[in-house]
């Protein structure tokens, strides 16, 4: 892999990370966890926000040349003028990157002005995920079937963020059930949790799967193609992290008040599921940019 592609496979794995936190974590405080705790969750989390929302910019800043270089004849083409223009003007990457910093940009205005909320957030990190769509192995196709694959890859982030972005503020709801003061709005926040988790799972699972047969033509079994190894690799994360996720629901929650380690078990239950997580979307930011057949 040269040093080109691998500051790309860096940075998509950081907008990914960045974005998938912001939509999950903005769109679960904004809809779902009750006001009267919702407000303080968002400011405590003020400070991961910020380092997402710095990845964005830069994962978005070193694409660019990143790309110009992999397409031309190493770093020194990110000078060449021309080339940078018709990347720009004539290729998917360049339409993804335009609307990327455009978002970039408006973005910037709303965090300068202080006005991030919950819901600002999630709207802006919801189209920096679908941007994604206009680039990469869901354009590869024409007509109806492209525009299929690209809502279906939509839809599989929004539902990928929903789960995973969602499990940074439930590790700060978790320990508010053990407060008189703030118990009942956690008992809602954790309801409310498992039945958006359940659809979220669902939906990911489905889009997942229409994604592999649309990009790999059928079930990955084809073990000389690193693409389907690494894909047969991030369902197996998957495939524990909804393991985990069953654990977690319905083992540890319902002995909660009853067993004195459940508490604690759940919250490192979670992170767990955090750090699956991480590895899947590293695995995809990576095979994401490979042939999908040898
Ligand atoms: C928590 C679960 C999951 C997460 C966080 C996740 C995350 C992602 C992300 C971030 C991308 C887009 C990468 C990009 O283009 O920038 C992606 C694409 C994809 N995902 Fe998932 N995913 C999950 C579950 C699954 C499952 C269960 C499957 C298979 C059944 C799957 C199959 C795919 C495929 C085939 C792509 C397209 C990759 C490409 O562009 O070639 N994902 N996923």
């Amino acid at each position: 892999m040269t040093d080109a592609a691998a500051v790309i496979v860096a940075a998509r794995f950081a907008f990914d990370v960045a974005a998938l936190l912001l939509w999950g974590a903005g769109v679960y405080i904004w809809l779902l966890v009750p006001a009267e705790i919702g407000l303080g969750l968002w400011r405590r989390l003020s400070a991961l926000r910020l380092a997402a929302f710095a990845a964005l910019l830069l994962a978005v800043a070193v694409t660019l040349p990143s790309r110009t270089a992999l397409l031309g004849e190493g770093w020194s083409s990110v000078a060449d003028f021309a080339l940078v223009r018709s990347l720009l003007w004539s290729t998917n990457i360049g339409a993804a990157w335009l609307v990327q910093a455009a978002l970039a940009c408006a973005f910037a205005l709303f965090v300068l002005a202080r006005r991030d909320s919950p819901a600002v957030t999630a709207l802006m990190a919801a189209a920096f995920l679908a941007s994604t769509a206009l680039t990469g192995h869901a354009a590869a196709y024409e007509g109806w079937l492209r525009t299929l694959h690209q809502a279906n890859a939509v839809m599989h982030l929004l539902s990928a963020g929903a789960w995973v972005g969602s499990l940074v503020p439930l590790l700060l709801v978790l320990p508010m059930l053990g407060s008189r003061a703030t118990a009942a709005g956690a008992a809602v926040a954790l309801t409310r949790f498992s039945t958006m988790g359940h659809v979220a799972v669902a939906l990911v699972l489905v889009s997942g799967s229409i994604n592999t047969v649309l990009i790999v033509g059928g079930l990955p079994t084809d073990m000389g193609s690193a693409y389907q190894v690494l894909l047969i690799a991030k369902i197996a994360i998957v495939g524990a992290m909804v393991a985990l996720a069953v654990v977690n629901r319905y083992l540890l929650v319902p002995r909660l008040r009853l067993w004195i380690g459940a508490p604690k078990a759940l919250v490192a239950g979670t992170l767990a599921e955090l750090v699956l997580a991480a590895g899947a979307v590293a695995l995809v930011s990576w095979f994401g940019m490979l042939p999908p057949t040898p």
